[in-house]
C-alpha cells in the first residue's frame, strides 16, 4: 500500500517515485503488480481512450467511471490520483462538488491544472482534507489559448509552485517545464514534484500507459516504448519502474 507519507518519505530518501496512467481495472492490476507507486487517472483518456484530438471533450461523469473502474482494478494499493476535467472547477464550488464525485469514487488525491486560478480551490479542499496535486508547466486543458507547449517563464513556475504548496498542495506534476527549472522547483519545495518531459532531477516520473505500451498514434518525443524490447505487457511496465527506480529514465534531453 502507498500513502501520501510514505512518497513524501521517497522524495526524502531521493528513491525516484514511479507514476503510470491508468484508465481500467486490467491495467491498474498489472501497473500496481509492476511495482508503480502512483496511477494516475488522467483525462488523457480522452485521447488515448475515447480518440479525441484534446482532453477538453471529458466530462466529470467520464472521469468517475473511470476511477470507480481503476480503484478497483487497484490491487496494489497503489496511491491514486484523478484529474478534475475541463471546467469541472471553473467555480471553487464547482470544483469541490467535483472533487466529491471522484474521492467518492475512489481517489486518494485530485490534481488541478493551473497556479493562480487555481489557489482557492487549493485553500479550500485541503481545508476539508482532501488531497490535492497541482500541474504546471503545459496545461493540456488551456491548449485553445496556449497549444501544447509550457508557456509560463521559470521564475513564474517557481512562485507559482511555491504558492500552490503553501496553498495546501502536497503534490505537483510538472509538464514540459525545462530540466534545469523543474531541478529548481523541485529542491524547493517540500512536496513530491513529478516530471514529464521535464528531465530526471525530479522526484519521480509520469508517463501515459499508451506510449509506454507504445500503442499511441502519436506520442511525445520524450516518452519511451518499452514494449519494444519487453517480450509481454507485464515485463514493459515493470521494465519502465526499474528505469524509473535506477534513474535510467529520463536521460538529460528528456
Ligand atoms: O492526463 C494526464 O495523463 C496527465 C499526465 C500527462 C500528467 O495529466
Amino acid at each position: 500500500m502507498t500513502t501520501l507519507s510514505a512518497l513524501k518519505r521517497m522524495k526524502q530518501d531521493g528513491t525516484p517515485i514511479a507514476v503510470l496512467t491508468a484508465y481500467d481495472a486490467a491495467f491498474a492490476r498489472l501497473c500496481g503488480e509492476a511495482g508503480c507507486d502512483v496511477l494516475l487517472v488522467g483525462d488523457s483518456l480522452g485521447m488515448v481512450v475515447q480518440g479525441h484530438r484534446s482532453t477538453l471533450p471529458v466530462t466529470l461523469e467520464q472521469m468517475v467511471y473511470h476511477t470507480e473502474m481503476v480503484a478497483r482494478g487497484n490491487t496494489a494499493d497503489c496511491w491514486l490520483v484523478v484529474d478534475i476535467p475541463f471546467m469541472a472547477d471553473a467555480t471553487v464550488e464547482q470544483g469541490l462538488a467535483s472533487a466529491q464525485a471522484l474521492v467518492q469514487a475512489g481517489a486518494d488525491m485530485v490534481k488541478l491544472e493551473g497556479g493562480e486560478r487555481v489557489l482557492p480551490l487549493v485553500e479550500r479542499l485541503a481545508a476539508l482534507g482532501v488531497p490535492v496535486c497541482g500541474h504546471l508547466g503545459l496545461l493540456p486543458q488551456s491548449v485553445l489559448r496556449h497549444g501544447y507547449r509550457n508557456v509560463t517563464p521559470a521564475e513564474a513556475l517557481l512562485a507559482e509552485a511555491r504558492a500552490l504548496e503553501a496553498a495546501g498542495a502536497e503534490m505537483l506534476v510538472l509538464e514540459c517545464v525545462p530540466a534545469e527549472t523543474a531541478r529548481q522547483i523541485a529542491q524547493a519545495v517540500a512536496m513530491p514534484v513529478i516530471g514529464i518531459g521535464s528531465g530526471p532531477h525530479v522526484d519521480g516520473q509520469v508517463l501515459v500507459l499508451h506510449d509506454v505500451l507504445g500503442i499511441s498514434e502519436r506520442a511525445p518525443s520524450f516518452s519511451r516504448n518499452f514494449m519494444a524490447e519487453a517480450g509481454d505487457i507485464p515485463a514493459a511496465l515493470a521494465a519502465y519502474v526499474e528505469a524509473v527506480r535506477t534513474g535510467e529514465f529520463p536521460d538529460e534531453d528528456s
